[in-house]
């Protein structure tokens, strides 16, 4: 990997795409099914990170998500991703989502999530990164934010190795 002397920062393109709820996405409450909407979290988090990077990217591990406000069929899931804290082959893309009801505009916020996201080589291997610059407030307070959930992330992922051993 590249040293921190050596390393490019490269600016990271945010993603701001659009779904629509379908019938299929539905839990029996009628409002959209939470694995479903955290799929499409988890897809938007790998394309950010993945056409920042020129890499493939696995997720390695999701902080909690707070489902704020349900989504509804024939509603707009729109869904914003960017890339908030790099590490050497890991990064954090912050997903937000809201719900966009089509015939009267009205935009309700649902949920956010952070995922860790690793890129790899050919071999599977975890490959170095590129810098994100940081300049804004809200850049440096997403960076810090993202930093001190990856070390609880990690915390986690030692704890659960922990109980695989067991
Ligand atoms: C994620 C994965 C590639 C990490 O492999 P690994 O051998 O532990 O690699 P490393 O220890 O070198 O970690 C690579 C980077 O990921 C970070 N990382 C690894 N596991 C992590 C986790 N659970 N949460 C946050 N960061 C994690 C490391 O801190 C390291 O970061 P850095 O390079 O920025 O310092 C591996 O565990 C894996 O393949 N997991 C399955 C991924 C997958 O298939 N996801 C889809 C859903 S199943």
């Amino acid at each position: 990997m590249a040293s921190e002397k050596q390393r490019e920062t490269r600016r990271a393109e945010p993603l701001e795409t659009f779904e629509v709820v379908f019938p299929q996405d539905l839990n029996p409450m009628h409002t959209m099914f939470g694995g479903a909407v955290v799929a499409l979290m988890d897809k938007a988090a790998g394309i950010v990170v993945s056409r920042w990077a020129r890499r493939p990217a696995v997720t390695a591990s999701i902080d909690a998500i707070q489902f704020l406000t349900p989504l509804r069929q024939g509603q707009m899931v729109q869904i914003s991703a960017h890339v908030v804290y790099v590490g050497k082959s890991s990064c954090m893309a912050r997903v937000q989502v809201w719900g966009n009801d089509i015939s009267s505009g009205d935009r309700h916020f649902c949920c956010e999530g952070y995922f860790t996201m690793v890129t790899m080589d050919a071999n599977f291997r975890p490959v170095g990164l590129p810098l994100i610059p940081v300049e804004s407030d809200e850049e440096k307070t997403q960076w810090e934010y993202a930093r001190q959930i990856k070390q609880a992330m990690l915390e986690r992922r030692d704890r659960a190795r922990r109980m695989e051993e067991e």
